[in-house]
């Protein structure tokens, strides 16, 4: 857009300060969001994104520096008191109820009732109905939003915000679970909200998507803010470096252009599933996979592709097909057969797999306790096994004790990988493993499964971002609506030609 310094201040911080005990999560931070205007956030993980906004948002009531509010100092008590005055948060960690109804959702903490004290249900569910279509999407609104795709359930929470008369709005990586063509409906609503003079903060690691719907873009690092540009006068090479501190070029991940996959490989069979069925999910796969291989599954959401790898663990049970482990015939009844037959699954959702309140080290050690009983390792063991991940995968800890819940998004991410790199299974499935990191931590994540793959590992990705299968996988399959529609081995390969086949 046009000379965004023309329109007047909405928020203004300065001096921003923020510690959590020890750990400084914001350090001397201004920042200042313009009324219309959609300001992009970038930075690494553990950078301070999502803790400011949770300033903004009157989810942090205590901090330094100040906070002033259409020109006037505030001082938020509650996320509530926020709302009143027009400011809504939609967080990287969805919040919607999932056996309430997507209309219960939408209208969360404040259902319409009647003069009688009654919430109006049919009034409701119509309301919501219309208010999701004005917004492109089309959902029963009486359907529990728990059986929805993630994808949907985020749009439903991001609707839910702007229904509660939000006139600012931050959404902290909104884009994490949404398919191309939801991202494309999502900047569509964004742009026409902010043409009626709604304004955004919008934080994301996908930095195109970042300087494809951002006015002005602030880039922060290491809990500083380094630098606010208008989107137009920034690339994307120059935002990495300003946000990880060292050059594009040196990262491996394929952001640019075409990647050449290797031959075909001619090693061992660790895992091959013939004629796969599950009705209503997916139909007739066959797939391989070779020690030291990593095979990537690309599709958009809600393919089949996370029943698919469920079924290759255990966790569900497939109506028909084959499934051959080290060369062995079986039928997994749950996931500790899967384990026992050396599959694992990190799933696409951190969430339920990971204990918040617990330590970080208990978060690692879980599957090797598992294994070894939990008697036989010592606690120092334990805690000695947490620091040599912690480092290994770089997460941005104050220790290994602290509880899981204090951690960045996109370093809870990384010890939910921790978890199974401390495992060592013989095939380890993949569901969206960089969900939620950055660039340079994307990088490590490309580092580490190369070192499992040199351990002979077999490795399967299962993701709908192009990028994390392009920059992970030795050979591509494209999944759309419960098949697959193309492979891509030894051959020439780009975001393009995966969006074409999904
Ligand atoms: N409630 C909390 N208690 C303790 N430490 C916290 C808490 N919230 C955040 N932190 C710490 O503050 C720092 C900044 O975290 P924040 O969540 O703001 O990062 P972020 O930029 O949003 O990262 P990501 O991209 O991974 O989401 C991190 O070191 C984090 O561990
Ligand atoms: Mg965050």
């Amino acid at each position: 857009m046009s000379d965004g310094s023309e329109r007047p201040p909405l928020i203004e911080l300065s001096g921003i300060g923020k510690t959590f005990g020890g750990v400084t999560a914001l350090s001397n931070v201004d920042f200042v969001l313009r009324e219309g205007e959609v300001h992009g956030l970038v930075g690494e993980n553990g950078a301070g994104k999502s803790t400011l906004m949770k300033i903004i948002a009157g989810v942090h009531t205590e901090f330094e520096g100040s906070y002033r509010l259409d020109g006037q100092p505030v001082r938020l008590r509650s996320t509530r008191d926020a709302l009143a005055r027009g400011i809504g948060m939609v967080h990287q960690e969805l919040s919607i109820v999932p056996h309430l109804s997507v209309a219960e959702n939408v209208f969360l903490g404040n259902q319409p009732v009647s003069s009688l004290g009654v919430v109006r249900w049919r009034h409701m569910a119509r309301e919501a109905e219309a208010h999701l279509k004005n917004l492109g999407i089309e959902v029963d609104p009486t359907v529990e939003a728990g059986s929805l795709s993630l994808g949907l359930q985020q749009l439903i929470e991001i609707g839910r915000v702007l229904f509660s008369g939000a006139r600012i709005i931050i959404l902290d990586e909104p884009t994490s679970a949404l398919s191309p063509p939801e991202v494309e409906r999502l900047f569509q609503v964004i742009d026409r909200l902010r043409q009626g003079g709604k304004s955004f903060i919008f934080i994301s690691h996908f930095l195109d998507d970042v300087l494809a719907i951002s006015d002005t873009v602030s880039i922060f690092r290491n809990s500083r803010h380094v630098r606010t540009a208008p989107a137009a006068e920034l690339d994307k090479g120059q935002i990495i470096e300003l946000m990880i501190g060292r050059g594009h070029e040196e990262l491996e991940e394929s952001y640019l252009g075409t990647l050449e996959l290797p031959p075909a490989s001619t090693a061992p069979t660790l895992l091959e599933v013939r004629g796969l069925t599950l009705k209503g999910a997916f139909e007739e796969l066959d797939l391989a996979v070779h020690e030291g291989e990593a095979l990537g599954i690309y599709g958009f959401m809600g393919c089949g592709q996370l029943e698919l790898v469920r079924a290759l663990v255990g966790k569900l049970k497939a109506d028909r097909g084959t499934l051959v482990i080290g060369g062995v015939e079986r039928r997994l009844a749950n996931t500790a057969a899967g384990k026992r037959a050396g599959v694992a699954l990190v799933p696409e959702s951190r969430r339920s797999m990971l204990f918040a309140d617990s330590p970080i080290y208990r978060n690692i050690s879980i599957s090797v306790l598992e294994r070894i009983s939990r008697w036989l390792v010592k606690p120092v063991a334990e805690r000695q096994l947490a620091r040599e991940k912690i480092e290994e995968l770089r997460i941005r800890a104050g220790s290994e004790t602290v509880a899981l819940r204090t951690l960045s998004g996109g370093n809870q991410q990384k010890v939910a990988l921790a978890r199974w790199l401390a495992y060592r299974p013989n095939v380890l499935v993949l569901a969206e493993p960089t969900r939620g990191m950055d660039v340079g931590a994307k990088d490590d994540v490309v580092k580490i499964i190369r070192a499992l793959k040199e351990q002979k590992m077999g490795v399967i990705v299962v993701s709908t971002e192009p990028e994390t299968v392009l920059s992970l996988a030795d050979r591509i399959l494209v999944m759309r609506r419960g098949r697959f529609t193309r492979e891509f081995v030894a051959e020439a390969v780009g975001k393009d030609q995966l969006l074409a086949a999904a």
